[in-house]
């Protein structure tokens, strides 16, 4: 077996209003990683490209990611922040994941059928290939952990599938390169804690969502205290108090939302959460979670905008990241064409 050296990749579309399921399915985690493994945070903004985008807020929304990034807690001089479009290796890479990757595989792609909807004939080809991409976007750097939300799983699968298959394809030609058995890992999804599917706050059966038509089911990251007490105070409940126990909120989606959330900005488990509200009544568990999310999430809003403004300096991390991140994507890439036959 090749061991790989431990390295983080994700990525966040440049796709307009971050919210808390963002926040609490991934950038906490990112910032997490910092301390244990060498990581790179991607603005994903090919992947942004796959459905129409206005440019001028497309780069606002960029700068808008890499702000929210910093403004959490990462340090992008320990590690590696940048926008995808600057490291042409992923598009390249993705081209060859295209001919390893088939057909059948993608077209079990369960969010390319929720994102193309009925009108599938008018979806982009780069709808239908955006898992190549990400792939490629991991693979690049030989990535071994990928911290994401559970809706993305099944692309973290493909991703793994991929490897796979050009490591067995290519199994000889990596062996006389002097990559022994396998020139990819297969990276392993990071998807824990009480909150890797935050819902919207107005339909406990939809993911939270940048693209759901009302603000009300989402707390953005820009959000102020205002607006995150409101939006919490209105959300979908149910009449019931809180259960004691984790069985309790079974058949409850929109109080499991809830508490999970609260579990995950205290950084506490549902359990914990439960031991201390079973039996409350609703008023007094929001009003305990608007607090919280005041607490932890005002700020971080306050000093995503500030950030964001100073565009020289956000661009200016955002190519420093980029230049790191190729040294490290060009080596890969040489070793590819080596490995696929080509000339060089
Ligand atoms: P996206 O906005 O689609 O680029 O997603 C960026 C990251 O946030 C990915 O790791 C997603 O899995 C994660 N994410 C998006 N929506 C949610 C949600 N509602 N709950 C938890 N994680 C999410
Ligand atoms: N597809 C991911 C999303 O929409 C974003 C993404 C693109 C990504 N490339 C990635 C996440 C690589 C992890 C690793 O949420």
């Amino acid at each position: 077996m090749t061991t790989f050296h431990e390295r983080v990749f994700s990525g966040v579309q440049p796709t307009g209003n971050l919210h808390l399921g963002n926040y609490l399915g991934a950038i906490t985690k990112f910032v997490a990683l910092q301390n244990t493994h060498e990581c790179l945070y991607c603005v994903v903004d090919l992947h942004a490209i796959t459905v129409a985008q206005d440019p001028a807020v497309l780069k606002s929304n960029i700068r808008e990611v890499t702000a929210a990034f910093i403004a959490a807690g990462i340090d992008p001089k320990a590690h590696i922040v940048f926008n995808q479009s600057q490291v042409a290796e992923h598009a390249e890479l993705a081209w060859i994941f295209n001919c390893v990757a088939r057909m059948g595989w993608l077209n079990r792609m369960t969010q390319f059928k929720e994102k193309a909807g009925k009108d599938r004939e008018n979806a982009s080809v780069g709808l239908y290939a955006y898992p190549t991409l990400m792939a490629a976007d991991i693979l690049i750097y030989r990535a071994t952990h990928v911290p994401v939300g559970e809706d993305q799983k099944q692309h973290l699968e493909l991703a793994r599938d991929i490897a796979q298959k050009f490591n067995n394809d290519f199994a000889q030609s990596i062996a006389n390169c002097g990559f022994g058995e396998a020139f990819f890992p297969q990276p392993e999804p990071l998807i824990q804690g009480p909150a890797t599917r935050v819902m919207s706050l107005r339909d406990g059966s939809k993911k939270m969502s940048k693209s759901d038509p009302s603000d009300y089911s989402r707390l953005n990251l820009s959000d102020d205290a205002d607006a995150i007490a409101q939006k919490i105070r209105k959300a979908k409940t149910d009449p019931e108090a809180l259960p004691s126990e984790l069985e309790g909120l079974a058949s409850r989606p929109e109080a499991d939302n809830l508490v999970g959330i609260y579990a995950a900005l205290a950084d506490k488990t549902k359990e914990d959460v439960l031991r201390e509200f079973g039996g409350a009544q609703f008023s007094g568990f929001k009003a305990a979670l608007v607090d919280l999310a005041v607490v932890k999430l005002g700020p971080i809003g306050a000093e995503m905008k500030r950030i964001q403004t100073d565009h020289a300096y956000i661009d200016a991390v955002l190519k420093d990241g980029a230049d790191r991140a190729r040294i490290i994507a060009a080596e890969n890439m040489r070793a590819v064409k080596d490995i696929l036959g080509f000339v060089r």
